[in-house]
C-alpha cells in the first residue's frame, strides 16, 4: 500500500504528481481537429523524455494478460471508456478524449488524467465530461483519515445516478507510491460506511469512468481499449490524492487543471 511516512517522500511523490500533471498542461493546445493520438502520443513522450527528464509508466506495462502498451499516454476517444492505445486515429470536430498519463520520477509514480474536447462539442458530451469531474471530487471530498473507501464510492455513484449517467464497475482507483497500482481498490460505487478505512498518509486515485448510456464495458480486440458495449459516450478525470488528518491534498493540480465544482470550498483543501 502506498503510504508516506516521511517529509521527503510526500515531496517526491509531490514532484512527480506535479510532472505529470504539467504532461496534461502541456498537451492541451495540440489537442485539436486533424491531429493523430499517435501524435499527441509522440509529443507527451518527447516532453516527458527531454524537458521533464522523468520515465513513463506506461510504455511496455505489460501486467497479466495484457501485451505491452506502447503509449506514454492513453488515449480514449468517445466511447473508448479507457486504456486506447494511441495510433493513427484522426480525432475530428465534436469528439472527446481522454488522456491518461503515469510516470516515475525518483522511483515515485505520478497518475492522472483529464477529458479534452475537440472543437464544438455536443450539450450532452459536455455535461457527461462535467458530471464525471464532479464525480471525482464528490469522491475526494470524502477524503481523510479515518474515513472509509465505500464513503468515496457512494458519494461518486449517487452523483452519477442522479444525473441519469451510469458507473464503470470493471475498473477503479488504487493505491499508489512506489508501484503504479496497489491495495487498497478505490471502487467508484459503494455503500456509506463500509470498506477500509482511509489513514493519513496513504497514497490513492480517485478516476471515476462515468458512461451516459449503461454501465457495461468490453474490450477490443487489441487487448487493451475498453469501450461501452452501447457504444454510449464515456467521460473520466483522475487525481492522485494523499490522505491528510483533516482532509486531502490532491497532489496532480497544476495550472492547467479546471477549477474544481464550486461544493468544494476553498477551505477543504488542504
Ligand atoms: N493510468 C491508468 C490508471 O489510471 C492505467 C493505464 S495502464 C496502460 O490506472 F497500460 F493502459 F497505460
Ligand atoms: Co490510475
Ligand atoms: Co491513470
Amino acid at each position: 500500500m502506498g503510504i508516506i511516512k516521511n517529509k521527503n517522500d510526500l515531496n517526491k511523490m509531490r514532484s512527480a504528481c506535479q510532472d505529470a500533471a504539467k504532461i496534461l498542461d502541456f498537451i492541451t493546445s495540440f489537442v485539436k481537429p486533424g491531429v493523430t493520438t499517435g501524435y499527441l502520443d509522440k509529443l507527451c513522450k518527447e516532453y516527458l523524455t527531454d524537458e521533464l527528464k522523468v520515465k513513463s509508466a506506461t510504455v511496455g506495462y505489460a501486467p497479466p494478460g495484457h501485451s505491452p502498451f506502447p503509449g506514454a499516454i492513453c488515449t480514449s476517444v468517445n466511447h473508448q471508456v479507457c486504456h486506447g492505445i494511441p495510433g493513427n486515429r484522426i480525432l475530428k470536430n465534436g469528439d472527446s478524449l481522454n488522456i491518461d498519463v503515469t510516470i516515475i520520477k525518483d522511483e515515485w509514480y505520478g497518475d492522472t488524467s483529464r477529458m479534452y474536447h475537440v472543437g464544438d462539442q455536443s450539450i450532452q458530451s459536455l455535461r457527461l465530461s462535467e458530471i464525471a469531474y464532479e464525480c471525482m471530487w464528490k469522491g475526494i471530498q470524502k477524503v481523510k483519515n479515518y474515513a472509509r473507501l465505500g464513503d468515496i464510492g457512494h458519494a461518486i455513484q449517487k452523483h452519477a445516478e442522479e444525473a441519469g449517467f451510469s458507473v464503470v464497475r470493471e475498473f477503479c482507483g488504487h493505491g499508489i507510491g512506489k508501484n503504479f497500482h496497489e491495495n487498497p481498490q478505490v471502487l467508484h460505487y459503494g455503500k456509506p460506511n463500509t470498506g477500509e478505512l482511509l489513514k493519513t498518509g496513504m497514497l490513492i486515485t480517485i478516476e471515476p469512468m462515468i458512461n451516459a448510456g449503461k454501465r457495461g464495458v468490453k474490450q477490443l480486440s487489441d487487448g487493451w481499449t475498453i469501450v461501452t458495449c452501447d457504444h454510449s459516450l464515456s467521460a473520466q478525470w483522475e487525481h492522485t490524492i494523499c490522505v491528510t488528518d483533516i482532509g486531502y491534498e490532491v497532489l496532480t493540480v497544476s495550472s492547467g487543471t479546471p477549477k474544481p465544482p464550486s461544493f468544494i470550498d476553498n477551505q477543504d483543501i488542504f
